[in-house]
C-alpha cells in the first residue's frame, strides 16, 4: 500500500524566456522613474526607452512590468516585436483591438475622426479608404479620444537585418510626428546592444538618440539573494541562510539563472520547509546544465566568427578569471589594432568587460567553461555518457 500523498508545493520560481518572474529583483529606480510618468505624464526624457542587454537579462519582463503598470494607470498598450510587418501588425490587428476595448461614448468620438468604421453596435469594421493610413494619426486620434492618458509602446525583440531595421526606423518616426502633434506617448525597445545601437544609426531615427538607456546586466548579490528569498516565502517556504548564499553564488546574479536555480532547489524536496544546503547542491548540476543549453549556447550563437575567435582566445588566455589583451593579440594572430576593434565591441555589447589595466574579463558567468567544453573536447567530461560500444570494437574488413 502506498502512502497517502506528500502535499507538494508549487514552485513559486519561473524559469524561461518571456515568462514573469513572481519577485522582480534590481532596477528600482528606473522601474520608479518610469512608473510614474505613467501617472504624472510628466516624461523628462522618457518619451523612449531603449533596454539592451543579452539574452536571460530580462528584458522582456521589463516590457511586461511596464505594460502592466501602464495598463492600471489607465494607459493603452500596444506590444510586438520587430519582426517584420510590425507597421501592419499594428495598424490592422492591434489597434482595432484597442478600439474594441473602449467604451461606447470613446468610440462614438472617434468617429467624428474619420479613421474608422464601426458598426451599430460599436464593433470595429474597418478603415475609412479616403484617408491615407498613417500611424501617427491613429496614435493621435486614440491618444485624443482617451483624454491624452497615455499609450505604452513597446517592441521586443530588436535585431539587425537591414529591412528590419529600416521598418522600426520608420514606425519610430511615425512615433516622434505622433508626440509632436501633443499625443503622450512612451515607446521602449528592448534588444541586444549591437543591434539597438544599428537602430540608432538608421535614416529616420533621430529622435531615438535621445532615448533613455538602460543596460540590463547582472543583479548584485543583494537583489539576487532578495529574489531568491522572496520568490520562496511568496512560495510558502524559507531558505536556509547557508543555502541562500550558495544559490546566489551559483546564480552570479544572471536572472535566468537565478530562476533556473531557485526552481530546481524547491523541488529537490518540495514537501520540506526549508530549503537546505543540500537541496541548493542538487540544483546546482542541473541549472548549470539547464543555462548552459537553453542560454548560454545561445548567446554565444549571436555572436559573429570573429566575436567567436576572439571569445575563444579569450577563455586560453584566462587566468584567475581574466585574460591579458597581449595574450589574446598573440593566440589570434592578427594585429593589436584589429584585436582591439573587437574587444571595443564585445565590450559595447556587454560580452566583455575591462578588467584592470590590459586584461579583459567574461560579464556572464559560465560562458568560458562553455566555450571551453566547445575548443577542447574534454574526455574528463563526466556530463557525457561512456560509450558503451567502447570493448566491442567493429570488426577490421
Ligand atoms: N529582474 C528580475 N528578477 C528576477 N528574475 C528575473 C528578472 N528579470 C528576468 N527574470 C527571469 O529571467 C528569465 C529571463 O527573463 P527574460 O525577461 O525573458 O529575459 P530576456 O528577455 O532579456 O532574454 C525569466 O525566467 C524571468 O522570470
Ligand atoms: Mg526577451
Amino acid at each position: 500500500m502506498s502512502q497517502s500523498p506528500v502535499e507538494r508545493s508549487r514552485s513559486p520560481f519561473n524559469p524561461g524566456y518571456g515568462r514573469q518572474p513572481l519577485v522582480f529583483g534590481g532596477h528600482e529606480q528606473e522601474i520608479d522613474e518610469l512608473t510614474r510618468v505613467f501617472s504624472t505624464l510628466d516624461f523628462g526624457e522618457n518619451h523612449s526607452i531603449l533596454i539592451a542587454g543579452l539574452r536571460g537579462a530580462g528584458k522582456t519582463s521589463m516590457l511586461t512590468l511596464l505594460q502592466n503598470a501602464a495598463t492600471d494607470a489607465g494607459w493603452l498598450v500596444i506590444s510586438d516585436d520587430a519582426s517584420s510587418g510590425l507597421m501592419d501588425r499594428v495598424m490592422e490587428t492591434t489597434i482595432p483591438a484597442l478600439l474594441n476595448g473602449l467604451d461606447p461614448a470613446t468610440k462614438a468620438r472617434l468617429t467624428s475622426v474619420g479613421l474608422w468604421k464601426f458598426s451599430a453596435s460599436w464593433e470595429y469594421q474597418d478603415r475609412h479608404r479616403e484617408v491615407k493610413p498613417l500611424l501617427r494619426n491613429d496614435l493621435v486620434a486614440l491618444s485624443r479620444a482617451i483624454d491624452n492618458r497615455g499609450i505604452l509602446i513597446t517592441i521586443d525583440e530588436v535585431s539587425s537585418g537591414r529591412v528590419r531595421l529600416r521598418e522600426l526606423a520608420k514606425f519610430a518616426l511615425q512615433v516622434s510626428h505622433a508626440l509632436t502633434d501633443g499625443a503622450n506617448i512612451m515607446i521602449a525597445f528592448a534588444g541586444i546592444r549591437i543591434d539597438l545601437d544599428e537602430l540608432l544609426k538608421q535614416e529616420h531615427a533621430t529622435f531615438l538618440r535621445r532615448s533613455r538607456d538602460l543596460t540590463f546586466e547582472r543583479l548584485d548579490p543583494h537583489a539576487t539573494m532578495a529574489v531568491l528569498r522572496d520568490t520562496a516565502a511568496v512560495g510558502g517556504r524559507q531558505i536556509s541562510p547557508e543555502a541562500l548564499r550558495r544559490l546566489a553564488e551559483i546564480a552570479q546574479g544572471y536572472p535566468y539563472l537565478i530562476q533556473l536555480v531557485g526552481d530546481y532547489a524547491w523541488r529537490a524536496r518540495s514537501d520540506a520547509p526549508t530549503i537546505e544546503i543540500e537541496d541548493a547542491e542538487v540544483a546546482f548540476e542541473k541549472a548549470i546544465k539547464a543555462v548552459m543549453s537553453r542560454v548560454i549556447s545561445k548567446v554565444y550563437l549571436d555572436l559573429s566568427d570573429k566575436d567567436r575567435e576572439f571569445v575563444k582566445a579569450m577563455t586560453l588566455a584566462l587566468v584567475d578569471g581574466r585574460a591579458k589583451m597581449s595574450r589574446i593579440v598573440a593566440l589570434m594572430g592578427e594585429s593589436d589594432q584589429y584585436v582591439q576593434v573587437y574587444k571595443r565591441r564585445l565590450i559595447d555589447t556587454g560580452y566583455v568587460q575591462r578588467a584592470g589595466h590590459g586584461f579583459v574579463s567574461f560579464t556572464l558567468p559560465y560562458l568560458d567553461q562553455y566555450i571551453r567544453s566547445l575548443v577542447y573536447d574534454d574526455p574528463r567530461d563526466d556530463r557525457r555518457p561512456a560509450d558503451s560500444w567502447a570493448d566491442f570494437p567493429a570488426p577490421q574488413l
